[in-house]
């Protein structure tokens, strides 16, 4: 595909989610909010559009995507909701939720969305910009993360204008994200609820709903078929990521949970001052960016407990942490 030649960057104000809704009529790309990171959407049901998610990604391959949908009611036309399903979209859509079922094959998704998978990932955001543009463009949205491969995921408009400005239509921006992690993916097409990534809502919450324990044997590139995005390494900045840091050593930038410690002299700020596991979240990507681009070959990181959103939090650390592939 063309590269697009100028990147509209616009506030989301209901002119410019008219504007953005032609685009994706036209087939063309738009970022937009929603309430866990930036998404870089496109029309679901046509092919080059699809297509052309991947090309400005610079993903390496064709790994699924999440639908995006303006409702419950709309999610079901793309896919079969169990009981399970039903009750766990009652509970938590709008919002940070992703479910993989079992895809309608009548539905008109491209079949680059799912990757020729018999399942579909589904989601309501909850963000009021993402509901006027789903509304607006009367589109399932196919959106991932508006980042380019391999690097964190955006959650301001800047972020993703520095990853993806000249190569899609449009950026709408609607402030920083609240969330500020991806939602939590879980797999319902099996008799077991499989939680294939952490993310904004925690375990404790979906196994309240469901009545049973999640199966949470971990993804990894081993089992790439059953989430080809997944890769180890997908969350990696630029520097070295060191884990469970008690304080930085010399030259290392660092990134604290609580106040920060002590004659810290580099490059240094903490996810929150006030042990806030959900601030903590929020600020997790933009912080990494910032310390990113001051420059410290690694950045030290303090522990984070392993409860509530500690769970996505440490697992997008780890991966930032893991050693890197060759590419993207
Ligand atoms: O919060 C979010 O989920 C954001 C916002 C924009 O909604 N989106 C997002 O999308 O994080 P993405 O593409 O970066 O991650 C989607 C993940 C990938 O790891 C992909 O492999 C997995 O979902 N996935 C998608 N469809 C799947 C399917 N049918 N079966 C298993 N995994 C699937
Ligand atoms: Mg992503």
């Amino acid at each position: 595909t063309a590269a697009t030649p100028r990147t509209i960057l616009a506030a989301a104000d209901d002119a410019a989610i008219a504007v953005a809704a032609a685009h994706l009529a036209a087939g063309d790309l738009v970022a937009f909010p929603t309430e866990t990171v930036y998404g870089l959407g496109g029309d679901a049901t046509n092919g080059r559009a699809v297509a052309g998610i991947y090309a400005a990604k610079g993903r390496p391959s064709f790994n699924p995507l999440i639908v995006h949908l303006p409702s419950a009611e709309a999610a079901a036309r793309f896919a079969v909701f169990d009981p399970r399903a039903a009750r766990l979209a009652a509970a938590f859509w709008p919002g940070a939720l992703t479910l993989v079922l079992p895809k309608r094959n009548d539905a008109g998704l491209s079949d680059l969305v799912t990757a020729g998978l018999g399942s579909v990932a589904l989601r309501v955001p909850d963000h009021e910009v993402a509901r006027a543009l789903l509304q607006a463009s009367g589109r399932p949205l196919a959106a991932p993360s508006a980042n380019r491969s391999g690097h964190v995921s955006p959650t301001t408009a800047a972020h993703v204008a520095a990853d993806l400005d000249g190569r899609i239509a449009m950026i709408l921006d609607g402030g920083p994200t609240a969330v500020g992690l991806e939602s939590t993916i879980l797999d319902l097409t099996g008799p077991v609820a499989r939680l294939l990534r952490h993310g904004g809502i925690d375990r404790a919450a979906l196994e309240a709903v469901l009545g049973a324990p999640l199966d949470d044997t971990p993804v990894t590139d081993d089992v790439a078929p059953v989430a080809p995005g997944l890769l180890s390494s997908h969350y990696a900045p630029a520097a070295r990521v060191r884990l469970d840091a008690a304080a930085p050593r010399p030259s290392e930038a660092f990134l604290g949970f609580g106040p920060l410690p002590a004659g810290v002299t580099g490059p240094a700020e903490t996810l929150s001052a006030t042990f806030d596991l959900t601030e903590a979240a929020a600020n997790l990507f933009a912080a990494l960016r910032r310390l990113d681009a001051a420059g410290a070959a690694t950045i030290a990181v303090a522990p984070i407990p392993a409860h509530g959103l500690g769970e996505a939090i440490n697992d997008r650390l780890r991966r930032a942490a893991a050693p890197r592939e060759g590419g993207g």
